[in-house]
Parts: structure tokens; sequence; C-alpha cells
């Protein structure tokens, strides 16, 4: 248990001596940090003047400065729209895009499912440490612990997910963050960026546990064609919006954000993710490889709800704004998801030139047509691929797993927020 008594000392330098307001005496270079004390002893530092604390305090200008700074603030906000005293906000000022409202007033709540999403992504936290990998080295190392295509699976997942999911975050804090003008909404968006952080992490965890070349790994996204043309999708798709000079407001740019929301929640993360993750959770069920495909499996499940919040978002800005869904406009959010779903299954043909792990291309481009539906109904658009069927119906039972229970069986995890601290 922590307690507030490991904080009263650095152990990593000597202790100092305290400055005492009952030690008039004391010299003023006893007061300097330890490092100014050091940064240069080739000259002799003058003679500071006996001086008091006290009275150095009360000749300070730059106090002074501060006191008089504090004394002219106006507290009327930087806003014009913003004024001191004005209504409280209520729940119909609020809006998804072009909000004109106090946004650092959260509550009240207008989208209850934003704030739902917060509060549930904060019950799934999770952190790749906790996942053993021990078995996962041996069987890289050994040279027959996997064969070539299931090799060449994991390194291509790896090689995809390690940078595609920095493209997701720099786009959500780069570009959306800014452009969502609602505070439920952004809690969710600032709770998805650490998650996309952890995912990160855990992908360098599994590169650097595996020991695999990480230069390889990390620039496979340009170098890879079936993974260099998904990256650069995703990022053809940002472009616009993260410039700092763009905003809403008007039909075309509301339209330009809304692209953007269906290009990353839609496209990369419902559809580029779903190949790779089929794949390493087929080799995690049948006990390969079971340490990566762990870290997969609770990245999976933090997946489902960004694709699940990024549909609602999409859902009420439509709701909101319908002139912006026009039929020119679905016909071409229509065609952004077949170009998506074509890449998905380039990438699964190059990941997968003959059957491995109880799948091959073609089941995976039928999974892929059915996923696609599932995307084009869930925002309201028509299905294009008559009678998909899944022929992995273990995704979805994978993807409602809560966190304790384990997939693999291996353990049971309780998974502990922080040491509490002890008040007394
Ligand atoms: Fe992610
Ligand atoms: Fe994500």
């Amino acid at each position: 248990m922590l307690s507030w008594d490991d904080y009263s000392e650095n152990p990593t330098t000597e202790p100092q001596p305290v400055p005492s307001m009952q030690e008039p005496e004391m010299d003023l270079r006893d007061m300097a940090p330890v490092a100014a004390q050091q940064a240069d002893t080739s000259t002799a530092a003058p003679e500071a003047p006996a001086a008091t604390l006290q009275e150095t305090t009360n000749d300070n200008d730059a106090v002074a400065q501060a006191k008089a700074a504090v004394a002219a603030i106006d507290p009327t906000p930087g806003k014009e729209e913003l004024e001191l005293g004005a209504t409280r906000i209520q729940v119909d000022d609020k809006a998804m895009i072009n909000c004109r409202a106090d946004l650092n007033q959260l509550v009240p709540f207008k989208y209850d499912w934003a704030w739902q999403k917060y509060l549930d992504g904060c019950a799934n936290h999770w952190m790749p440490q906790e996942v053993n990998m021990t078995t996962d080295v041996a069987l890289w190392k050994s040279a027959e612990g996997l064969t070539e295509d299931e090799r060449r699976i994991v390194m291509r997942s790896l090689g995809y997910f390690s940078t595609a999911d920095s493209l997701v975050a720099n786009n959500l804090v780069l570009a959306l963050y800014r452009l969502i003008t609602n505070p439920e909404c952004r809690q969710y968006i600032l709770r998805q960026a650490f998650e996309e952080a952890i995912h990160t992490h855990a992908y360098q965890y599994c590169i650097e546990s595996l020991g695999m070349d990480e230069g390889e790994v990390f620039n496979m996204y340009r170098e890879l064609p079936s993974v260099a043309n998904k990256a650069s999708w995703s990022l053809n798709h940002t472009k616009s919006l993260s410039d700092p000079t763009f905003n809403t407001g008007t039909h075309e740019t509301d339209q330009e954000l809304l692209r953007n929301l269906i290009a990353f929640y839609v496209v990369t993360e419902g559809i580029f993710f779903y190949c790779g993750f089929s794949q390493i959770l087929s080799m995690g069920r049948r006990n390969k490889m079971t340490g990566v495909a762990e870290q997969f499996q609770y990245i999976l499940r933090d997946e489902s709800m960004h694709l699940n919040f990024g549909i609602d978002i999409i859902n009420q800005i439509k709701l909101e704004n319908p002139q912006l869904w026009s039929p020119e406009f679905q016909q071409e959010v229509t065609q952004m998801i077949l170009e998506g779903t074509e890449l998905e299954i380039q990438y699964a043909r190059d990941s997968m030139p003959r059957g491995v792990l109880g799948m091959n291309a073609a089941m995976m481009e039928e999974y892929l047509h059915f996923i696609a539906n599932r995307r084009l109904a869930q925002i309201g658009l028509t299905e294009q691929f008559e009678g998909a069927q899944n022929p992995f119906p273990w995704m979805s039972e994978i993807m409602d797993l809560r966190k304790e229970k384990n997939f693999f069986e291996t353990r049971v995890i309780e998974y502990q927020t922080g040491g509490a601290l002890n008040w007394d």
C-alpha cells in the first residue's frame, strides 16, 4: 500500500537543507536548486548579501508583479459567446458539431451513451505487461515451433497494427477532438486515445519480447504494399482535418468531418483490423502464440467499443444534420466502405497465400463481406454482399468476453487500479 510518507524523500539525491522561516541567517545560496549549484563551478559566484528570506520576498519584483497580475484578472472568459453570469448550460444547447455552448461543462449529459462508454472503457482497463509472453518467446525462437505461413501472419499483423494504432491516435488528438463539440464525447475520445497508446505499447511489447527486427516491423506500413495501401488509405482521409486552419460550419466541411469519421471508425477500426485479429485469435485457439493472442483479444474488445462509439457519433451527426446525408454522399460512403473491404481482402491474400490455421483467403473474403454488410447497415446504408455469412462465429464470442474471464483459461485476472493511498 502506498503512503504519502513514501514521497517525503527523494532517494536519488542527497537530502537538501530545507529553507526555514525560522532561520533568518541562512545564506541564500542554500536555497538554490542542486542542479543550479552544480551548473557552473568554474567561476566563483559573487558573495550573496546576507539578506533574510522575509526581506527577499518583500523586495521581490517578480512576486509583486504576480500579485498585480492576479488583482487585474478579468474573470470573463476569453470567448465572446461565454458571458460571465449568463444562463447555465441546458441539455438542448448541446450538439455534436458546430456547438456554440460552453464545452467545459460536462453535465447535464445529452449523450448518455458516450459517458457510459467512457465508464465501460475505464472498467476494462488493462496493461500489456500483465500478459505472460514466456511460451510465445520459446515457440517463436524454436526452429520447428511455427510454420512459415504462421510466422508470416504474426509478422504481418504486428507490422500493420504497430503503426495503425498510431495513425488512429494521431487522427483522434490532432484532428477529431477539436471538431467534435461535445464534452461527454470528448471525454470518451480522451479515453480512446489512451487505449490506442496502450495498443501501440502492446504491439511494441510483443515485438520486443519476440526479438523481432524492429526496423522491418515498424516500416512495413511504408515498404510492404498490402500493408502500405491500407495505411495510406487511412492517412489520405485525415489530411484536410489535421490542417490547423480546418473548421466545420459549412456543408462541405461538415461532410469532410463525416468522411473522416467513416474512414477511421467504420473502415480503419471496423474493417482493416478484422483479418489480422481473426488470424491471430485463430492461432491462440490452437494454443499457439497465446500471449500475443491474449493481447489481441483485449485490444479487439477495446476496438469493438471504439467502433460502436464511432457508429453512434456518425448516426447522431446524421440525425442532427440530415442535409449532410444526401443520396450522393451515401453513394460515396458506400464506395469508401467497398474500397476498404477490397484492401482488406488483398491483405488477406497477401498474408495467407495458402490455407493456414483452419482458414484461407476465400473464407476471409466471405468474412469481410459479412463484416462490410454489417458496417453498411450500422450507419443506415444498403448491404452490398447478398447472403454473406460469418464463417468465424467464435470472433463475436471473443469480442463480448469480460476481462476477468480469460478466453484461454490460463489464469483469472483481477485488475487492480493501483495502490490505495493511506491518508493517516
Ligand atoms: Fe487500437
Ligand atoms: Fe481503436
